[in-house]
């Protein structure tokens, strides 16, 4: 299905309520406020991917800068994505306020189209707050563990968790914290984990603002390959 990978305008809005009511039930889904808000604030740190021919919003990903510091002490999801001016120049880092999509190709879209503005930016490496979907039931079937032991086990290797191992896949391979009461989501428990995925080659991030932007975006596959077969630093 022919695309097309932007950034996000107010005028998007609409189109982004009918993607996120598609993911969201109503306690988690954003309102049009809240994504306007976002993306006024937040112009170069909002994408989405909208279907060609019927202007369908097909994914969006919402981001803000932050400290780490600031995602380590947040108490809760609505703390770390309410939209703020950041008071301080020196931040590297940005939080995944959300990630919706209906169509995985367009995920990868979103990043291809992000990591070269990433680099021109200087932007170093991302947090998410993720749900763990497969807590609750692992929970029943082994109550006396916890959400901090189930946000690290493995299986072949990789997260048990499907969502923790989907963003394991996408290059945010760094487990930073548990969260109790984070967010609204009965299958997590309202666990959330906070995970990092470093910006691929943000090592050299002088070097790359003076990179024109044309040549890092020939670089994007590249990218995208880099950052998911890095291995985790922490
Ligand atoms: C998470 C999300 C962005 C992934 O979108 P996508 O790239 O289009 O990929 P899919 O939804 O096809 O999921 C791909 C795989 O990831 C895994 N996965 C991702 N999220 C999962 C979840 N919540 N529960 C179970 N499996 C999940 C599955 O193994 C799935 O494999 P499948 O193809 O066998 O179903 C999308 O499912 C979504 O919008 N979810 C709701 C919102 C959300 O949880 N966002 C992330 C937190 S900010």
């Amino acid at each position: 299905m022919p695309f097309e990978t932007r950034f996000l305008e107010p005028k998007d809005v609409e189109a982004l309520l009918a993607l996120e009511r598609t993911k969201w039930d109503r306690h988690q889904a954003a309102t049009g406020a809240d994504l306007e808000a976002r993306i006024r604030m937040y112009p170069q740190l909002s994408i989405g991917v909208f279907d060609s021919s019927s202007g369908v919003a097909l994914a969006s990903l919402f981001m803000k800068p932050i400290s780490g510091d600031r995602v380590c002490s947040a108490a809760d999801w609505a703390d770390c994505a309410r939209v703020e001016e950041l008071s301080e120049d020196t931040v590297h880092s940005l939080f995944g306020i959300s990630l919706t999509s209906v169509d995985a190709d367009s995920v990868t879209a979103i990043f291809e189209f992000f990591w070269p503005y990433a680099l021109n930016q200087g932007w170093r490496d991302i947090y998410l707050g993720s749900p763990m979907p497969g807590f609750r039931a692992w929970k029943q079937a082994n109550p006396s563990s916890t959400a901090e032991v189930y946000m690290r086990e493995r299986r072949h290797g990789l997260p048990r968790d499907p969502q923790l191992r989907y963003y394991y896949n996408k290059g945010f391979k760094e487990i930073v914290a548990c969260k109790p009461g984070y967010f609204p989501h009965p299958a997590s428990l309202d666990y959330g984990a906070v995970i990092r995925g470093r910006v691929p080659l943000s090592g050299g991030a002088l070097l790359w603002r003076h990179v024109p932007l044309p040549w890092l975006q020939r670089l994007r596959h590249l990218l995208f390959r880099l950052v998911r077969t890095s291995r985790a630093s922490s």
